[in-house]
């Protein structure tokens, strides 16, 4: 058996980690081969409900799990990690704007870049659940200078899956089926789900999706804001948002990164821009991409209509907005 990895999330007493941590100890991001340390990273008023994770952990009698470390402390959380879930934020309250939710937040994402910087292995794969992931992956990097900045990303894999069971529901397929579906930009309501370099199989046979569903309408409208609102209507409905689906996705998106994407498959991720796509270069913005030795490259090439571009370009604005936000609180600091 190899040796042990070591592997932190953090938010680790909130929902998310409560599926997250479970499915990352079965082995369904790094394989049923490869042991773990798990370290659980919260902050202090979440000591109490860290320790009743940890026993529950136990109580799963997990053979893959091999230690956990519960710990409040950053330079404790990221020690020798080679995978890192950030997935604890500052949610929105009630009546915050934007910036007052991007000013908690890069402090936390601040405190944790500089932690990574310090502790982490260098080639740490971090992935940034906790919103506004996107910005928050920015900032994170922004402090970790001795990482690649490749090495950061943010989730719009809940997204990617959002679109694809929309798109599989629709057609009566299984999920398996639907292929290539992409998120560009934030993951916010701004984000563009977009079918139209995506194929479906139906009866034996790979065909584009928008041939297959034949319904433009259907996939410029409403097919784009169910899933842009998927979000909110999950808390309309639970009351709690979305957990459950997105530790699926998070595991799906690390699981991607670690082991790499079959041939002529992509997947969407938040990534650092280059300007590709006429997108804001320097902002993280969520593109197709492929993934072959831990090493993601941004899928070239796509044909981009004209709708696709002023989709592509609001997404992009605000994301360039998050990001000078996100810089003006931090020079204030
Ligand atoms: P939650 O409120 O149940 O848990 C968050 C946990 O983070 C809490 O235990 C809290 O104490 C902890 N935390 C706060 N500040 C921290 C810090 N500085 N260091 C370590 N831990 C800290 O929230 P939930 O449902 O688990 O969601 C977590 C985040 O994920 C939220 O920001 C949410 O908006 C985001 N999210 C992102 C999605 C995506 O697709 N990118 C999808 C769903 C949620």
């Amino acid at each position: 058996m190899a040796e042990p990895i070591r592997v932190v999330v953090t938010g680790a007493a909130g929902q998310i980690a409560y599926s997250l941590l479970y499915m990352i100890a079965r082995g369904e991001v790094f394989g049923k081969d490869q042991p773990l340390i798990l370290h659980l990273l919260d902050i202090p008023p979440m000591v109490g409900v860290l320790e009743g994770v940890v026993m529950e952990l136990a109580d799963c009698a997990l053979p893959l799990l091999r230690e956990v470390v519960p710990t409040t402390d950053p330079l404790v959380g990221f020690k020798d990690v080679s995978a890192a879930f950030l997935v604890g934020a500052m949610p929105r309250k009630e009546g915050m704007e934007r910036k007052d939710l991007l000013s908690a937040n890069v402090k936390i994402f601040k405190v944790q870049g500089e932690a990574l910087d310090k502790v982490a292995k260098k080639d740490v794969k971090v992935l940034v659940v906790g919103n506004p992931a996107n910005t928050n992956a920015l900032v994170c990097s922004n402090y970790a200078p001795s990482i690649p900045k490749e090495n950061f990303s943010a989730m719009t894999r809940l997204d990617q899956n959002r679109a694809a069971s929309q798109l599989a529901n629709k057609m009566g397929v299984p999920i398996t089926s639907v292929s290539n579906v992409i998120i560009w930009g934030n993951h916010s309501s701004t984000q563009y789900p977009d079918a139209s370099q995506g194929t479906i199989l139906i009866n034996g046979e790979w065909k584009p999706i928008a041939q297959a569903v034949n319904d433009n309408a259907y996939l410029q409208g409403s097919f784009i804001e169910t899933v842009q609102k998927r979000g909110a209507a999950v808390i309309g409905a639970r009351k709690m948002s979305s957990a459950m689906s997105a530790a699926k996705a998070a595991c799906d998106h690390m699981h991607d990164w670690w082991n790499g994407t079959a041939p002529g498959k992509f997947v969407s991720m938040g990534v650092f821009s280059d300007g590709s796509y006429g997108s804001p270069k320097g902002v993280v913005f969520s593109f197709p991409v492929e993934i072959k030795n831990k090493q993601w490259k941004i899928v070239d090439n796509l044909p981009i209509t004209d709708f696709a571009k002023g989709k592509l370009n609001v997404t992009g604005t605000e994301l360039q907005e998050e990001k000078d936000e996100a810089m003006s609180v931090l020079d204030s600091n």
